[in-house]
C-alpha cells in the first residue's frame, strides 16, 4: 500500500502527543533574556565585523542576511495563526498548546537582537520598526497543507533551516563581535530544540499511522521558507548568500536525511518516504519511472524499500545495520546501484543543487 494524504490518527495517538507536549511545557529550556541583552547593548556593536567578512560577502549582503533573520522572525504571529487554525480544524489540542504556550513566546524573543545589531551599523530604530511593521502587516500565505502532520513536518524543515541561518550569522559575527555571535548562537539553540520537538511530533504521528508518510512527502515537495514569500527582497537571495558563505551543503543534506529517517522510524520506512517524495517531486530514479519502482517494491513486500533506505542513508554517510556474507555483498551492489541514481534534492530541495 502507498502512503496517502488523508489525515487520520487512531485514538492511541492523542495521549502520546499530549504526553510529549506535557514534557516540553514542563521543561522548555531557557528562553532568550532580552532585558539582559538590551542592557549589554554596547557589546552587540557589530561595526567591527564588516572588515572581517569573507571576500564574497559584501556589507550589503551582510545587512541583508541580518534583515532576513529579523524580518522572518518578526512574523511569528502570522505563522502561529496557521498552526492554531490547523490544530483547531483537525482537533489537535496538543499542537495548539505547544504553539501557544512554548513556541510563540519563545519566537517573540528572536528578532529584537538583530534589530539592535543593525542599529549599531547606523540603521535608524524607527525605520527598522517600520520595516518590521510592514512585514507583520503583509498577508502570509502558507506553502503547505495544514493537517497536524503537515504542520509539524513543515516546522521540522523550517526550524532546521532557520537554525542553520542563525548559525551562519554567528559564524560571520564571531571574529569581531563575540558577544553578538553568542547571542545568534543562543537563538540557534532554541531553533535546534524546536526542530527536535517538531521531529518527535511528526514521528509519533507516523508511528501511529504509517499512511501519514504521504503527507510528510507532500510537505517535502511543497516546502518553501516563509522568508521567500514574506520578504522576497531578501529571501530570494539566500541561495546566493549561502554559496558565497561556503555553506556545507553535504552536512545540511545529512542532517535533513537524519531527521527524516527518524520521522520514518525504520530504514524500510525511510526508503518508502524517500521513494514517495521522489515520485511527488517528479524526479527520476535511474532508468525507471519512480512510480514503476514503487509498484515493484510493493510486490516485493517491503525489503526493496529497505535497500532504498540504506542507499539514501549511505549516500549522506549515515549508519544503518549491515548484513554480512553473500547477502551483505549482494545488498551492497544493489544499494550502490540505487545510490548512484538518488537525487538528494528530494530531501534538501534546491539547497543541494
Ligand atoms: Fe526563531
Ligand atoms: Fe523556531
Amino acid at each position: 500500500m502507498s502512503p496517502n494524504d488523508t489525515y487520520y490518527l487512531p485514538s492511541t495517538a492523542a495521549p502520546k502527543l499530549e504526553g510529549l507536549v506535557d514534557r516540553i511545557v514542563a521543561r522548555p529550556g531557557t528562553f532568550l533574556d532580552l532585558k539582559t541583552l538590551k542592557e549589554a547593548n554596547a557589546e552587540l556593536d557589530i561595526k567591527g565585523v564588516i572588515p572581517t567578512l569573507p571576500e564574497a560577502i559584501s556589507e550589503e549582503d551582510f545587512v541583508g542576511i541580518l534583515k532576513l533573520a529579523m524580518l522572518t522572525e518578526c512574523a511569528t504571529d502570522a505563522y502561529a495563526a496557521v498552526f492554531t487554525e490547523g490544530a483547531t480544524r483537525y482537533d489537535a489540542p496538543w499542537l495548539a498548546r505547544f504553539n501557544q504556550q512554548v513556541w510563540v513566546p519563545d519566537e517573540h524573543t528572536h528578532y529584537a537582537p538583530y534589530k539592535w545589531m543593525l542599529q549599531t551599523l547606523g540603521y535608524n530604530e524607527e525605520e527598522l520598526d517600520n520595516e518590521v511593521r510592514s512585514v507583520q502587516e503583509r498577508e502570509y500565505e502558507h506553502c503547505c497543507g495544514t493537517t497536524p502532520v503537515e504542520l509539524t513536518t513543515y516546522g521540522l524543515v523550517q526550524e532546521y533551516l532557520t537554525d542553520h541561518w542563525h548559525g551562519l550569522i554567528g559564524q560571520l559575527l564571531k571574529p569581531a563581535a563575540p558577544y553578538a555571535a553568542q547571542c545568534a548562537h543562543a537563538i540557534k539553540r532554541r531553533e535546534t530544540l524546536h526542530t527536535i520537538w517538531y521531529r518527535d511530533m511528526t514521528a509519533i504521528q507516523v508511528e501511529e499511522n504509517p499512511e501519514m508518510l504521504g503527507l510528510v512527502a507532500e510537505t517535502m515537495r511543497r516546502f518553501t521558507m516563509p522568508g521567500t514569500r514574506l520578504v522576497p527582497e531578501y529571501g530570494g537571495k539566500t541561495m546566493e548568500w549561502m554559496a558565497n558563505a561556503n555553506v556545507d551543503y553535504a552536512h545540511m543534506g545529512k542532517e535533513l536525511v537524519r531527521n527524516f529517517s527518524e520521522v520514518a522510524g525504520t530504514v524500510r520506512k525511510t526508503g518508502e518516504l524517500f521513494l514517495e517524495a521522489t515520485i511527488r517531486r517528479g524526479y527520476k530514479l535511474g532508468p525507471f519511472p519512480p512510480k514503476m519502482v514503487r509498484s515493484v517494491m510493493n510486490r516485493l513486500g517491503g525489503p526493496g524499500y529497505g535497500l532504498i533506505g540504506e542507499a539514501i542513508l549511505d549516500k549522506v554517510g549515515l549508519p544503518y545495520p549491515r548484513s554480512t556474507g553473500v547477502t551483505g555483498r549482494i545488498r551492497e551492489s544493489l544499494r550502490n546501484f540505487i545510490m548512484a541514481r538518488i537525487d538528494l534534492r528530494t530531501v534538501t530541495g534546491k539547497t543541494a543543487s
